[in-house]
């Protein structure tokens, strides 16, 4: 029944809905007035003229692969293929909904889909980050067979900076309203006030009444609490004609209002009933958040009256194996990883993201800046000829309408972006363009300031072949790489500080603590020395000045975790993140953690499997926020050292250190060395706070592969076709100690209602692909990604490698 779009349960609704319009006011009107409804099952996909195979969606064929050196998608789309892809989908829509308002959502087609339903052309989009929806209700056959086709363009190449995907690889739905109903994203949520023990929370919601004749309409808007129970209310009625639109603006008062917050992120939920003369026609829920935020030329980012750092990081939409068709739940880990290393806020650079991005991030507390574009009018030289600029003139206003009326009720979004690193700041008319951008953002969401990410600030207005228009313009300035200006590298943001006081500034993009997981071969940052850590001082320097100066709002480092594309043959990701693809942790990581948060953090790099080395000295970095550390080789001390910064929590100390602390040496640095002569045997870290040990870690010399070791991030599992577990390998030798360099290739194996959708090792080098069932481990790891079938049942994962001992986990499929 469900590849039929419209369930059973819909039908009942329908049913249902009828007899409530009816029967004026009748109960079970209730929940049944409208629905939206999955769509993404049931579908028909072909590649070009290929075969044509049934598809769930969200589907990216990408990913499928192979990666191939002359693809046409380049470095930029991580080698993979592209081309034009077809999809269709039968769908019956029972009778009796002829008085119903039928459309048919995409929340991300990539990219420039066209669309038809039973042969009428319903539109085209070209930009592939925004959610499109069309009207279908003139063309459906109801009682009867409908066909909707998609065709997907993604031929001209290239198109982006990095990897973006092809094909429907966000959801798709079918919603079901009646004529008179609540418009499109048709509710805007506002807390003008936020204050004290009040806070006023304004409703406004356009209702359109597309029925035959005028209505009276009834709208009432209630607030309700996590627990349901209602903390404001109002109610209003107007005459709508037919054909019209009438938008209402309410305001409540909410008492004792529980705030929204990166660290208790409390949501409200508004509840809109319609009513016509007949009885409810529409209800519609809005998740919010009762918050203030504020942008201060002098104190940085304020929430509800408190100065907060943005800690964040910038993103790709894409997640390894599964490119850009990501279930909700690797979003969830990933940024489950992002928490726990102490980041608050995200950069969804350089697009809008997915709807259950947003709800997640409302959710689980981050702070977002929410970007538009990577283009505007004037091309990008890497972005390759058919970049959005060719699409801007016609779409711009068009696409950011629907990704601001999308994205304007979440809490979690604070800050608009215009762009990232757009030409047109330099070029003559850019901020003609970029005032008729501002002007869009600021009349549809008059409550949030905007700002660009901009490379080109040390230009301007710095002398008189300046355009100081462009920045002057922005609420908030966006800052790329300060770190990279030569000039100023001492002093970052101070000098505009002086120089333009009412500057509202933040770290929109900057180096991060990155690298190759668990690669210490010798790099760039190393200068080819392997067994040499690659640590980056004008990180933790830059991070020093965002933490001493209030006026810098925070920063946003490229990237939180690894992507596809941006790279070069063989490469075909880069490896920016302090997370790679599967989520593994990289030593960067524990850098931010050691800076953000709170709780003790002690690690440890390089490994300490250097066969054949003996004597080699090997320099050795800890990431602490201890007081001091100590290190000992095979039980000999190393040297107690620590570092005067002090800790998140300490401030106003000079340093951490209480007077009985045995420290030999200090450092202003945020990362402590010892440089070790190479022996095989146990590194033993051993940190303290306020003169107790706090925190113990021993690095070892391990042993040859003899087993593997299998985890998973959740015992159960939604049997709905979407859910998926993490499932990780960790070649161990005979003590169970991850072989950091264990190469081993793993077969997996299932029983049960379940299939692997993906592989990965997070080697941004490997060409193996991300279908099927095994995967060499890289640097001792791998990754299967498990996802759900249809049905109820036990799930047995099984991995095995030559040599190995195997291992097996089990995951229970839940009927959902
Ligand atoms: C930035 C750009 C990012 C990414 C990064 C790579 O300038 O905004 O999208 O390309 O460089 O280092």
């Amino acid at each position: 029944m469900e590849q039929d779009g419209i369930s059973r349960r819909q039908l009942l609704g329908a049913a249902v809905v009828a007899a409530g319009l009816r029967r004026a006011g009748a109960e079970e009107a209730r929940g049944a007035a409208r629905s939206r409804e999955s769509f993404d099952f049931g579908w028909m996909f072909a590649r070009g003229d290929g075969a044509e195979r049934s598809v769930d969606l969200p589907h990216d064929w990408s990913i499928e692969g192979p990666f191939d050196e002359n693809a046409p998608a380049s470095g930029p789309g991580a080698y993979l293929p592209t081309g034009i892809g077809w999809y269709r989908k039968h769908f019956r829509v029972p009778a009796g909904f002829e008085e119903k308002k039928l459309t048919i959502e995409f929340d991300g087609v990539y990219q420039n889909s066209e669309v038809w339903i039973n042969g009428a052309y319903l539109g085209r989009r070209p930009y592939g980050y925004v959610p499109l929806a069309y009207d279908i209700t003139p063309h459906v056959r109801f009682g009867g067979d409908n066909l909707v086709v998609v065709k997907v363009d993604n031929s001209r190449q290239t198109n982006c900076r990095w990897y973006s995907g092809s094909g429907i690889y966000r959801h798709t739905w079918l919603l079901a309203t009646n004529r008179i109903h609540i418009g499109y994203w048709g509710t805007f949520v506002t807390t003008p006030r936020v204050a004290g023990d009040k806070a006023t929370v304004q409703v406004e919601t356009t209702v359109r009444n597309e029925a035959g004749g005028a209505a009276r309409c009834t709208l009432t808007t209630a607030i309700l609490d996590r627990g349901g129970r209602e903390a404001g209310r109002a109610e209003a009625s107007q005459q709508v004609a037919a054909g019209g639109n009438y938008r209402f603006v309410q305001q409540m008062v909410v008492e004792s209002p529980k705030l929204w917050s990166d660290r208790e992120p409390y949501l409200y939920r508004v509840h809109s009933t319609l009513r016509d003369a007949g009885g409810v026609v529409d209800e519609y829920d809005t998740p919010v958040g009762i918050r203030e935020a504020v942008f201060d030329a002098d104190r940085g980012f304020l929430l509800n009256g408190e100065a907060v750092k943005l800690n964040g990081v910038c993103l790709h939409q894409d997640a390894g194996c599964v490119g850009s068709a990501v279930p909700e739940r690797m979003w969830e880990r990933r940024l489950a990883l992002l928490k726990e290393m102490g980041a608050n806020a995200i950069r969804t650079s350089h697009n809008p993201y997915s709807a259950e991005f947003l709800d997640l991030c409302d959710r689980m507390g981050f702070l977002v800046m929410n970007e538009a574009f990577d283009e505007w009018r004037v091309p990008k030289g890497q972005i390759g000829p058919y970049g959005y600029s060719i699409y801007f003139d016609e779409w711009h206003e068009r696409d950011l309408l629907n990704f601001i009326h999308r994205d304007r009720n979440h809490p979690s979004v604070v800050l608009w972006s215009a762009g990232n690193e757009i030409p047109d700041q330099q070029a003559p008319g850019g901020a003609e363009t970029l005032r008729e951008l501002l002007d869009i953002f600021h009349r549809e969401d008059p409550t949030r300031v905007v700002t660009a990410a901009c490379d080109h600030i040390e230009s301007e207005p710095a002398g008189e072949t300046a355009r100081p228009e462009f920045l002057a313009l922005l609420d908030v300035v966006g800052y790329n790489y300060v770190d990279r200006w030569r000039d100023r590298r001492e002093k970052y943001y101070s000098i505009d500080r002086h120089r333009f006081p009412q500057r509202r500034v933040i770290g929109t993009e900057s180096p991060s603590m990155a690298g190759i997981r668990g690669d210490y071969s010798g790099s760039e940052a190393t200068r080819g020395f392997p067994g040499m850590p690659g640590h980056n001082l004008d990180v933790e320097q830059l991070w020093k000045f965002v933490r001493t100066y209030d006026y810098v709002a925070g920063d946003f480092m490229w990237t939180g975790i690894d992507y596809l594309g941006e790279e070069e043959w063989p490469m075909k990701g880069a490896s920016a993140g302090v997370i790679d693809t599967c989520g593994f942790k990289k030593d960067g990581f524990y850098f931010y953690q050691s800076q953000w948060t709170g709780g003790p953090v002690l690690h440890l790099f390089p490994h300490w499997n250097w066969k054949g080395s003996p004597g080699r000295i090997v320099p050795v970095t800890c990431y602490t926020n201890c007081d001091t550390v100590e290190l000992f080789l095979n039980g000999r001390s190393l040297g107690v050292k620590g570092y005067y910064f002090p800790r998140v929590g300490m401030e106003g100390r000079y340093n951490n250190y209480p007077a009985r602390a045995r420290v030999e040496r200090t450092t202003s640095d945020l990362h402590l060395t010892w440089d070790v002569p190479y022996e095989a045997g146990t590194l033993r870290a051993v940190g303290t706070r306020d003169g107790k040990v706090a925190a113990t870690l021993e690095v070892s010399t391990t042993g040859e592969p003899a087993a593997i070791a299998l985890s998973v991030d959740r015992q159960t599992l939604a049997a709905d076709r979407r859910d998926v577990a993490h499932v990780t390998v960790e070649i161990v030798d005979a003590q169970g100690r991850v072989v950091p360099t264990a190469d081993n290739e793993v077969t997996f194996a299932i029983e049960g209602e379940a299939r692997v959708i993906g592989v990965d090792n997070g080697n941004p080098a490997s060409h193996e692909s991300y279908q099927g069932n095994r995967r060499k481990a890289f640097n001792g790891m791998c990754l299967a990604m498990v996802g759900a079938a249809g049905k109820a049942g036990a799930i047995r994962v099984t991995a095995s490698a030559e040599g190995l001992r195997p291992a097996m986990v089990e995951i229970t499929g839940r009927a959902g």
